[in-house]
């Protein structure tokens, strides 16, 4: 029996080693190991020599040998069909691939980075505020006392549960945020949602957005906010683009100002978007009022500065014609597929 394990042992090694690269010599391989009359029969039969006591040891042997033999025929025939495979699809990696549609920024987007960016190449850092704000930071410390009138100017939503917070108004509320927390000089620009109890149509909706901005030095002046202004208008909508400052009034700021830009539709002969006047209004602006500065504990014998607020969907409608502020919030493709590309 020894000599039969040890030819066993031989033929396993023959096997392990055992290649075919046609069905024919797979076939090959199967009669010769596992045919009718192939090796393993051929063991098997040797069994009638293996004295009885050793028979369930040597079956063993055998059982596994077979079934080694049988893996080896699997994994054989597995190769080739993967090999055939590979051989018959032929992939031309010089065809087109599916394409992957792109989207695009929102417009609103486009133009709030745009604004971010020509201030921050003045200096000005990034600020935000909570839109769910309470009464202090949108109103009172911005120099709106509790039953001043002003505050009728922007119809405000209240939360229910709590109605000492409200939706903000306005991102001038993030002026308050960042005196609270910052010490002069300061310098930031804070774009943001805010939210308004108005009824939906072209010209008006219940949330919009807004970029304030606010300077806090020493010798801060009027002359100093015209400017700024006057470089943001240039950047923003080129350099044949005329601005002009309307006295007005704000709670927070002392002198205020509205600021203009001659009509970019109609190049200021007067049309439908500049109510036939040449002009469009962009944003409003004014010196930070001496008692928002005290709010906050500056000193406002030491520390002037400027703040404006201006509104994105307006820029936006200036610099891309969109003449109907329900578009940017329609998720109309159609709308949206214009700015493909756009960077901003
Ligand atoms: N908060 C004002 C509004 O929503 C806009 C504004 C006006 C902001 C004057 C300012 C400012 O910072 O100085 O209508």
């Amino acid at each position: 029996m020894e000599q039969l394990v040890q030819q066993i042992e031989d033929h396993r090694r023959e096997i392990a080693a055992a290649e075919a690269a046609t069905p024919e010599a797979v076939e090959e391989f199967r009669i010769r190991y596992l045919g009718t009359k192939g090796l393993v029969k051929n063991i098997m039969a040797e069994m009638k020599q293996v004295p009885n006591e050793r028979k369930k040891e040597f079956g063993q042997v055998l059982n596994d040998f077979k079934l080694f033999v049988e893996n080896k025929y699997e994994t054989l025939k597995e190769n080739l069909s993967g090999q055939q495979a590979a051989d018959t699809v032929s992939i031309d990696w010089s065809l087109p691939g599916n394409p992957v549609p792109v989207g695009t920024r929102h417009p609103l987007n486009i133009v709030r980075n745009q604004i971010v960016s020509i201030f921050r190449r003045l200096g000005f850092a990034v600020a935000e505020g909570p839109e769910i704000e309470d009464d202090w930071h949108n109103f009172g410390a911005m120099n709106l006392p509790e039953d001043h009138p002003a505050r009728d100017m922007q119809d405000t939503f209240y939360i229910h549960q709590n109605p000492s917070w409200l939706l903000r108004t306005h991102t001038s509320s993030v002026q308050a945020r960042v005196m609270e927390s910052q010490k002069p000089p300061i310098r930031v620009i804070c774009p943001g949602r805010v939210y308004r109890n108005e009824t939906i149509s072209a010209r008006a909706h219940c949330f919009f957005h807004q970029v304030e901005g606010l300077y806090i030095d020493e010798n801060v002046s009027f002359a100093d906010l015209k400017q700024t202004l006057y470089f943001f208008v240039q950047e923003m909508f080129g350099k044949n683009v005329k601005v002009r400052f309307r006295p007005s009034y704000f709670p927070f700021t002392e002198p205020s100002a509205e600021m203009d830009i001659s009509c970019l539709i109609c190049g200021g002969s007067g049309c439908n978007i500049c109510k036939h006047t040449g002009w469009v209004e962009i944003l409003g602006s004014g010196m930070v009022h001496p008692n928002v500065l005290e709010n906050f504990g500056i000193d406002s014998n030491r520390y002037t500065g400027f703040a404006f607020g201006m509104g994105v969907e307006r820029i936006t409608q200036l610099k891309y014609q969109v003449n109907d502020l329900r578009l940017y919030s329609q998720n109309d493709v159609r709308f949206l597929k214009q700015f493909t590309g756009v960077v901003g």
